[in-house]
């Protein structure tokens, strides 16, 4: 079978770029990697070398979009179409209005971090409930648009949950292959429902994403990881949206969660082009906080000074970033340092309690998404992070993605057996347990009455 090609959309707008040796090519090979060195691709846009766009332009017609109800305009990510790749007709779009997500101020979280003002960016306000919609709009589109019938990612979820939404959208077929036992059964739920053929391999995230790797060489399947640069092209519009809601003020410190690590890069590139577009006067700092049993960043920049990636094997109950050997190391570690971010680590106890602090603010996320709060307050113990300053959380997953998580939480079944007693003190007044009662009124204002001295 011969494989339908995958060349950049339009060779004057966007061309592909190898991250280590710069090469440029108008077409990428299916495991988008560079076909000289070997690394990873990038999408740049060599048109504004000669002529930018117009910041102040721009921000206008973004802003005006929003009165509009065509559906490129409709979607958060395709409003923003003069940073993406170009596309020939607005019919050749998949979406499903992804993007428009909310910043909330978190007023509690404030408090306990004594950091203010601190936003959350919720990514999880997204269609499928994550911020992989984002990306999925745009490298789904281009997947139809060079001609495949099916697309494939590895994934610890979302994913797969997103992909499998954004074919069906799309009238394509998805292959979807997902470590066995290690992802929530919720976005497994998604998956299925959306119709992709989803196959739960014996082995981790890292092993689905290598038998990936050699499928897509073998087959003429599309690849929807995040390696995909059109991915992170969509992502971008994460970053976009932020500063257009801060009114084009940037925040000090943007906290963002680490996996295979797309994301992060994903923000850093659009900050990166932001400034240079003149839409933003300066660099916020980006920093990526990952669970200490899935730490290979970390390592790989304490250990290694980023020069070499130390894979470790991955062990976290935030299953999204169960991940030990980060395709995305390289391009994090680059826009780490481009803009003065940290990268740091945090225990599964400082998830857990993050994550119901999170929820007290009544947003809620998923567990991967709470590292973010508690990364900042170690960044704050530190003094990286200092009082005055402006700091947001990407918010990655919706609450509802991962059920299990939260009831084990507040049932006290997370940590059963833990020793960490004074950790697990610190979690109870966190705890809101289900109770069981007869069903008479008797009983239910006892409940209520205990319930207002406590
Ligand atoms: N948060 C959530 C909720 C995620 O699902 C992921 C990654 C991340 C954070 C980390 O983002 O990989 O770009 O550094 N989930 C992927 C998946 C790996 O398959 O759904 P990253």
């Amino acid at each position: 079978m011969s494989s339908p090609s995958t060349s950049a959309p339009d060779a004057r707008h966007a061309v592909f770029r190898c991250i280590a040796c710069g090469d440029l090519s108008d077409g990428a090979s299916q495991d988008f990697r560079c076909a000289r060195c070997g690394d990873l691709l990038e999408i740049t846009y060599p048109s504004w070398k000669e002529s930018k766009p117009d910041a102040t332009r721009l921000q206008a017609a973004w802003h005006d979009r929003r009165a509009s109800s065509r559906a490129v305009d409709l979607s958060g990510v395709w409003r923003f179409r003069e940073l993406l790749p170009a596309i020939d007709a607005d019919q050749q779009v998949i979406t499903l209005r992804e993007g428009n997500t909310p910043l909330y101020e978190l007023p509690q979280c404030s408090r306990i971090t004594g950091v203010a003002p601190l936003f959350a960016k919720h990514q999880g306000m997204n269609p499928t409930g994550s911020f992989k919609d984002a990306g999925m709009t745009v490298a789904a589109t281009f997947a139809r648009r060079a001609g495949f019938h099916w697309v494939a990612c590895a994934s610890t979820g979302n994913t797969s949950a997103s992909m499998a939404a954004y074919a069906a959208r799309g009238g394509m077929r998805s292959l979807v292959l997902v470590p066995e036992g290690k992802i929530s059964w919720s976005k497994l739920s998604q998956a299925l429902d959306h119709g992709a053929v989803t196959c739960q391999l014996r082995t981790d995230f890292d092993g689905c994403l290598e038998l990936l790797q050699q499928l897509v060489r073998r087959a003429p399947v599309y690849q929807l990881n995040s390696i995909n640069p059109f991915r992170l092209e969509g992502q971008k519009t994460l970053a976009i949206e932020l500063l257009e809601q801060l009114d084009w003020q940037p925040p000090d410190h943007i906290i963002v969660p680490g996996g295979n690590l797309g994301n992060s890069s994903a923000i850093g590139k659009a900050l990166v082009e932001m400034l240079h577009l003149g839409l933003i006067p300066r660099l916020p700092r980006l920093s990526v906080i990952q669970a200490e049993g899935a730490n290979p960043l970390v390592r790989t920049l304490r250990e290694a000074a980023a020069k070499r990636l130390i894979s470790v094997s991955p062990e976290t109950r935030a299953t999204a970033i169960r991940i030990g050997n980060p395709a995305s190391w390289k391009k994090a570690a680059n826009v780490l340092e481009a803009s003065g971010g940290a990268c740091e680590q945090v225990s599964e106890m400082e998830i857990a309690q993050a994550k119901a602090e999170i929820g007290a603010e009544g947003i809620g996320c998923e567990p991967a998404s709470a590292v973010t709060l508690a990364g900042l307050k170690r960044l704050r113990q530190q003094g990286f992070v200092k009082p005055g300053e402006t700091v947001v959380l990407v918010l990655t997953g919706n609450l509802l993605k991962d059920p299990d998580y939260t009831i084990d939480f507040h049932r006290g079944e997370l940590f059963e057996g833990t020793r960490d007693q004074q950790a697990s003190a610190a979690l109870d007044s966190l705890r809101h347990p289900p109770i069981v009662l007869d069903a008479t009124l008797d009983a239910v204002i006892r409940t209520l009455e205990q319930a207002e001295k406590s």
